[in-house]
C-alpha cells in the first residue's frame, strides 16, 4: 500500500493510460480487476467518429455503464479541460455533464495546468490524476495547489503524442518529485519490470502505462497493430512532427516512412495522415496510419492478459507489500 493505492482505492499503483480509440469498457475493466485501475480514453469502445458533443458524451456513458457491469473496483475516465481561459468547449461540457450524472469518481485530466479549471472540477467532488501535456515544474505546482490528488510525470519516451521538449522518463520523474509534496506517477516508455522499478528508485509512487497495455489480450487494438508491437523493437520506430510541437513516434510503416522520408529530403509533406491512429491501430491497416507506441516496445514480446502484466510489473512490489 502507499498513498496512491489509498488516494484511488486500488491495490497496485499502476494505472492503465487512456489513449485515443484504443481503450474500452473491456481493457479498463480487467486492468481494475487485477488491482491496478484502467482509465476510458477518447472514443472508448467505438469504431467510428461521434456525431458532434453531444453524441460523444452519450457514447461516453454507455461504456461507463458497460465498465460498471464488468468491474466493481475503481476506474478512471480521461477529461481535457477547456485550455486556459479560452471559453467553454462543448466536447467537454457534454463529457462533464455526463460524468457528474454518472457519478464517475476519478478523472484523468490531461492538458495545461489551469488552476481555475482544476478548481472547478476539485470543488465538483471528483479525485484528480493530473498529467500536464507539456510537464514543467511551475505547472506541477499550480495543479498542486489548485488541488489535484496525484501528478502524472510524462517523459518524452511516451507513445502517442510526446511533449514538445525532450526531457526524458528518468529526469522529469525526479524533477516533479522535487517539486510538489502530493504523489507522482511515473510515464514514459515503462514496459517492463525493470522500468517499474527505476521509476519507485526515481521516487514515483506508481506508474502509468500506455503502449504495454495495447498489447494485451483485452485491448481493443487490432491484432495487427499488436504483433507490430511485439514485432518491432525501439530501434525501427521513427519520431515524427506532430505539427503543434511534440511528436509521434511510430512503426515503420507507409505513412511514417513516407514522412520520414519528406524530412530528410527537406520536402514539404502533407502531415495530417500521420495523426490517423484509428486506421492503423483499431482498424488494423497499418499501412494507411500510425501505430504510435513507447521507446518501451523493445520489452514487449508477447500478448497477454492484463493481469498477467499486472502482476508481472508489479511483482517487486506486490513481494515488498
Ligand atoms: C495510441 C495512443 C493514444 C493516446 N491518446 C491519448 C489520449 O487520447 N489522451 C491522453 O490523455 N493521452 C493519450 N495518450 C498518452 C497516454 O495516456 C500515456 O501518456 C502514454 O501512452 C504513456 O506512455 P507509454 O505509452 O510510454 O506507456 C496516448 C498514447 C498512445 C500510445
Amino acid at each position: 500500500m502507499n498513498r496512491i493505492t489509498d488516494i484511488l482505492g486500488i491495490k497496485y499503483p499502476i494505472i492503465q493510460a487512456p489513449m485515443s480509440w484504443v481503450t474500452s469498457a473491456e481493457l479498463v475493466a480487467a486492468v481494475s480487476n487485477a488491482g491496478g485501475m484502467g482509465t476510458l480514453g477518447p472514443n472508448a469502445g467505438h469504431h467510428t467518429v461521434a456525431n458532434g458533443p453531444v453524441e460523444s458524451a452519450e457514447r461516453l456513458r454507455t461504456e461507463i455503464k458497460k465498465t460498471r457491469e464488468l468491474t466493481d473496483k475503481p476506474f478512471g475516465v480521461n477529461y481535457f479541460p477547456p485550455a486556459v481561459d479560452s471559453g467553454e468547449s462543448p466536447y467537454g461540457e457534454a463529457q462533464l455533464k455526463v460524468l457528474i450524472e454518472e457519478k464517475v469518481k476519478i478523472l484523468v485530466v490531461v492538458g495545461v495546468a489551469n488552476e481555475k479549471d482544476i478548481k472547478r472540477l476539485k470543488g465538483l467532488g471528483f479525485i484528480i490524476i493530473f498529467r500536464e501535456l507539456q510537464p514543467t515544474v511551475s505547472g506541477a505546482k499550480a495543479a498542486e495547489k489548485a488541488g489535484a490528488d496525484i501528478i502524472v510525470a510524462t517523459g518524452f519516451d511516451e507513445g502517442g503524442s510526446t511533449p514538445h521538449i525532450p526531457i526524458g522518463t528518468m529526469t522529469i520523474v525526479p524533477m516533479i518529485v522535487d517539486a510538489v509534496s502530493i504523489p507522482v506517477m511515473a510515464t514514459g516508455g515503462i514496459s517492463d519490470k525493470r522500468g517499474v522499478n527505476a521509476a519507485f528508485a526515481l521516487g514515483a509512487e506508481g506508474v502509468y502505462l500506455g503502449t504495454r497495455f495495447i498489447a494485451s489480450v483485452e485491448s481493443p487494438a487490432h491484432e495487427n497493430a499488436k504483433q507490430d508491437i511485439v514485432k518491432h523493437g525501439t530501434e525501427d520506430l521513427l519520431l515524427l512532427p506532430t505539427g503543434r510541437g511534440g511528436y509521434w513516434r511510430a512503426t515503420p510503416h507507409s505513412v511514417a516512412l513516407e514522412a520520414q522520408n519528406a524530412i530528410d529530403k527537406q520536402e514539404n509533406s502533407n502531415f495530417s495522415k500521420i495523426g490517423n491512429l484509428k486506421t492503423a491501430m483499431l482498424d488494423g491497416q497499418l499501412e494507411e496510419g500510425i501505430n504510435t507506441v513507447s521507446s518501451g516496445i523493445q520489452f514487449i514480446k508477447e500478448i497477454k492478459t492484463c493481469a498477467e502484466i499486472v502482476n508481472e510489473l508489479m511483482a517487486d512490489f506486490i513481494s515488498a507489500n
